[in-house]
């Protein structure tokens, strides 16, 4: 009976580091193949956390970047990076790697992301848990970049991604941006002291998406 037990936990944990080393082996290969390639790997293992196709065009992604004040101080948060490119336009809008920080739900974009960005912080969690994950962070973020697929994610989800984000911009009189498909001006998720201040429409993207800026008056 015992000999059956070992035998057993033996055959658990051989199974396991097998797991473990195949993860490893994916992980690693994914650092070596082009960004489009591991966005759409990612889409066929969970699509509705994804939302999308395909990665956002360079053309949005330099747009978003376009509306971040650089002579704020604080962090810029990025949800949702993906492949990092809207990332990299932040850095070329010129964002210095110690003011942006990155967090992605999955664990081979993290991967992926912090081999192609070493320089940023990037943190692999759901942003239901925002401000833990970020930590002392928090206090200083002046700009939140939502490009999490709110419209694929359950509603509970959603709410409370919302609520996370709304303390921290509320507390730091910051400002939170978010791209969407849904090209027309209605924002359900958000709390009504969300006032829009700017957007953009950029067609050079599959789809055609929306960028909209809010500044919360509370
Ligand atoms: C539409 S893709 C955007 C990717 C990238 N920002 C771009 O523009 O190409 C949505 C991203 O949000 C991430 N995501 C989904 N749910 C999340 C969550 N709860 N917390 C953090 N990231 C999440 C997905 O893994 C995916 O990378």
């Amino acid at each position: 009976m015992i000999q059956r037990n070992i035998l057993k936990a033996k055959t658990f944990i051989n199974n396991s580091v097998l797991k473990v080393r195949k993860n490893n082996i994916s992980s690693d290969r994914n650092k070596s193949l082009p960004g489009w390639m591991v966005f759409a790997k990612e889409v066929l293992r969970n699509p509705k956390a994804m939302g999308a196709a395909c990665e956002s065009s360079p053309k949005l992604a330099k747009a978003i970047a376009e509306f971040i004040p650089l002579d704020k101080p604080g962090c810029v948060v990025e949800l949702g990076a993906g492949t990092g490119i809207v990332t990299e336009a932040l850095l070329k809008h010129g964002v210095t790697p110690e003011n942006l920080i990155s967090v992605e739900l999955s664990s081979a974009f993290s991967d992926f992301l912090q081999h192609k960005f070493p320089q940023i912080k990037i943190i692999n969690g759901d942003a239901l848990h925002l401000k833990d994950l970020l930590g002392e962070d928090s206090n200083r973020v002046n700009t939140i970049i939502c490009g999490l697929p709110f419209r694929t994610l359950p509603n509970m989800h959603v709410h409370g991604i919302v609520k996370q984000i709304d303390d921290i911009i509320s507390n730091n009189n910051g400002i939170y941006m978010q791209f969407t498909y849904n090209l027309g001006d209605s924002s359900p998720f958000l709390p009504h002291h969300f006032k829009r201040i700017d957007h953009k429409i950029i067609w050079r993207n599959i789809p055609p998406a929306r960028i909209n800026v809010y500044k919360s008056e509370q």
